[in-house]
């Protein structure tokens, strides 16, 4: 290979097809027939992508294949809830298999390599990409990312269905100052190690072959220029053997950043610190042959990255069939189908979050006389596949209106009124809502934000219903009718005011092509809601950041004046991390623990009983949780450690059982190895963060 087409295998441009960051490239035809690109991203279709690759396999001097990537990132022609809702299911097996589907419909239409998972860890719901994340919590990011990376990869990259995965975004984006996004990320290597990386650690452990560099700083050194981060970490802790490629440009942002003088310099920066592949940003293009020519990059440097490139073309099998990703008839049978459509409205359904269920005023009777359908998202398809829908057609979605008229009785009235729109202060539709309302016996008033006020570059200051809405449900209240607030939304909303006037409260996110059966499913008893909040609902934005595993600090909250707490507010959440209600109600017993001390290198059994004591079947999420009381170091109040899914019929009792081991109790210590210190624990298992039971135990020597 010639240094031209080296380099060329490092390079990645965007097809017209879609935009998804601040410039486009023409002529990325001319630069394949050149040999000058290895990647195409936001390109798909059997033909579109047969079309390119022919280009690359019949018109170059080595006919190296293309590597087509995309963002499928919660489903591809298909679209799953976003993924802040569908790890509100805590159900790693149906997340691996909507990564599983999202693969097949993706490969069907041409496509290599997704860039997915996200598993940023997310605590400001200021920040409009917490809807892209699996929310703010460590162990549950683990899980999500191993399912993710065996959804999307398979057993086989060499298999034609599968897909490429990239972890992202290598690290810690979400903790950008202010929740604003690509802002300043200033915090403690411990805080990075403990609360940020161990997704990515489980990413590697499970085999994904990319990772993409994040556009933020770290505590003055931009990711994208991090050795720390690409070399220390990624390859030589952890031995990832894949390839990295940049965030969209994010190169070129390394002069912005004011570490680059200029775009020469900032591709030295990327490619020493391990960036194989550079996004969109050309700057490889243009300047690695003469850094090379120089000697200021060697071209060993150069190699490494092509071979990590051009190994995972090998195991994708293009070297052996670079068209066997274009499959028109594959595509044909398999994109929308039943099969997936079935598994996109089970996932929608374990998503939703029950809120508040004042009174059981839910499940709604199937033959009520008439119903109120009130709001901007109650006759709206575009919102509902919410944010990074990539490939994802919106008129395939069902709208609630829709969804409701599915599985109502056909003698229920429905009457609809737009109420008013999301971000506007237009009251004109308020009198025809109130109408509707009077005329009907309940209300349903689907209020939220648009798909496109959450996901990338799209950051809030405030987190309340935007707009009038919060106006338009006290006009309807005043009807006397019993109202349903159904939320669709991509973060966490301040819904301090809804909880103290609304009587039920249904957090949906947004839900994806299934999203109107879904939520009527859940409105009208079809399913029990089962889904627990994967991310704090604070009671204000002046309490963000958030999180239910704080430290206690040397003054926790108490009577006493000189303590941590607001003058106006309690410390607690709205609705804390973990918290979702059911239709039924269930009750748990008291720990037991099959020791009261154990060694270091002891395991410890917790068990506990849990009885369905309501009057229908449901599913609960059984949380355990720890606290090191007393360490070397600071530890939190909490941290999630296991979790259990059981399903029980009215009256019955399961007990749940879980073994904590040593990586259990493990934390940085002073020094930053990994260690576990004796001491008193204490073990906490409940239906959320905060309605727990606990019981404590030692750890010796
Ligand atoms: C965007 C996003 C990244 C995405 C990439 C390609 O800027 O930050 O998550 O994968 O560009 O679309």
């Amino acid at each position: 290979m010639t240094l031209e087409e080296k380099i060329g295998q490092m390079t990645l441009y965007t097809s017209h097809f879609d935009q998804t960051g601040p410039t486009v490239r023409e002529g990325y035809k001319e630069d394949i027939r050149k040999g000058e690109v290895g990647a195409i991203f936001n390109a798909y279709g059997a033909e579109f992508n047969r079309e390119l690759q022919k280009i690359a396999v019949e018109e170059t001097r080595l006919g190296i294949p293309l590597l087509f990537g995309y963002d499928v990132i919660h489903g591809h022609k298909t679209i799953f809830p976003i993924p802040l809702g569908e790890t509100a299911s805590w159900n790693p097996d149906l997340m691996e298999k909507t990564a599983r589907i999202a693969a097949l419909e993706a490969t069907a239409q041409g496509l290599h390599w997704t860039f997915a998972p996200m598993i940023d860890i997310s605590r400001d719901p200021r920040w409009g990409r917490i809807a892209e994340s699996g929310g703010e919590d460590t162990y549950l990011n683990t899980v999500v990312a191993r399912a993710k990376v065996r959804g999307f990869q398979g057993d086989s990259l060499e298999s034609e269905h599968t897909l490429l995965s990239t972890a992202k975004h290598f690290a810690a984006y979400g903790a950008a100052k202010a929740g604003r996004d690509y802002h300043t990320v200033d915090i403690s290597d411990r805080t990075l190690r403990e609360v940020y990386l161990p997704p990515f650690k489980a990413a590697v452990d499970e085999g994904a072959g990319s990772f993409m560099t994040a556009f933020n700083e770290i505590a003055g050194v931009p990711a994208t220029a991090s050795e720390y981060l690409f070399q220390d970490i990624l390859r030589d802790e952890w031995g990832f053997d894949g390839f990295v490629v940049s965030d969209y440009t994010a190169i070129n942002e390394l002069m912005p950043h004011g570490v680059a003088a200029d775009s020469a310099e900032a591709g030295k920066l990327a490619v020493k610190a391990g960036v194989d592949m550079d996004m969109q940003g050309a700057i490889y293009h243009r300047h690695l042959p003469e850094l090379v020519e120089q000697g200021i990059v060697s071209e060993e440097t150069i190699n490494k990255s092509v071979r990590r490139i051009l190994r995972y073309k090998f195991r994708l099998g293009l070297f052996e069939n670079p068209y066997k990703y274009s499959d028109k008839k594959r595509e044909e049978e398999l994109v929308l189908n039943d099969d997936h459509l079935d598994l996109a409205r089970k996932t929608a359904r374990e998503s939703l979050v029950l809120l508040k269920n004042e009174n059981d005023l839910l499940p709604l009777d199937k033959s009520i006389p008439s119903l109120a359908v009130i709001g901007p998202l109650a006759d709206n398809q575009r919102e509902l596949i919410g944010s990074w829908s990539a490939a994802g057609d919106y008129t395939d979605a069902v709208t609630l209106i829709d969804g409701i008229k599915q599985v109502v009785s056909p003698q229920t009235e429905i009457n609809y009124a737009r109420g008013t729109g999301f971000d506007s202060s237009d009251r004109s539709g308020f009198a025809e809502a109130v109408e509707v309302a009077n005329q009907s016996d309940a209300v349903i008033m689907a209020l939220g934000e648009k798909a496109n006020m959450s996901g990338e570059a799209a950051s809030r200051s405030t987190i309340d219903l935007p707009g009038v809405q919060q106006d338009l449900i006290r006009e309807v209240l005043k009807s006397g009718k019993p109202v349903v607030l159904v939320l669709m939304n991509g973060r966490p909303l301040d819904l301090t005011w809804e909880d103290e006037n609304v009587p039920a409260i249904l957090e949906t996110w947004f839900a994806g092509t299934q999203a109107g059966l879904a939520i009527a499913d859940v409105l009208f008893g079809n399913y029990n809601p089962s889904g627990k909040l994967p991310v704090t609902f604070p009671r204000s934005i002046g309490q963000v950041p958030i999180h239910y595993d704080m430290k206690n600090t040397g003054r926790p909250k108490s009577e006493n004046k000189y303590t941590s707490k607001y003058l106006d507010i309690p410390n607690s959440p709205l609705y804390p991390f973990g918290y979702g209600l059911s239709y039924t109600t269930f009750e748990y017993s008291d720990i037991q623990l099959n020791a009261s001390e154990i060694t270091k290198s002891d395991s410890l059994e917790a068990s506990i009983n849990v009885t369905n004591t309501g009057d229908l079947k449901g599913k609960e999420i059984v949380q355990l949780y720890i606290r090191d009381l007393h360490a070397s170091v600071t530890r939190p109040v909490k941290e999630l450690k296991a979790f259990k899914q059981i399903n029980l019929d009215p009256g019955e009792t399961k007990e749940v059982n879980f073994t904590l081991a040593r990586e259990d109790f493990e934390f940085y210590g002073l020094d930053m190895n990994q260690i576990v210190e004796p001491g008193k624990f204490k073990v906490f298992i409940g239906t959320n963060s905060e309605e727990v039971k606990e019981a404590s135990f030692n750890v010796l020597e």
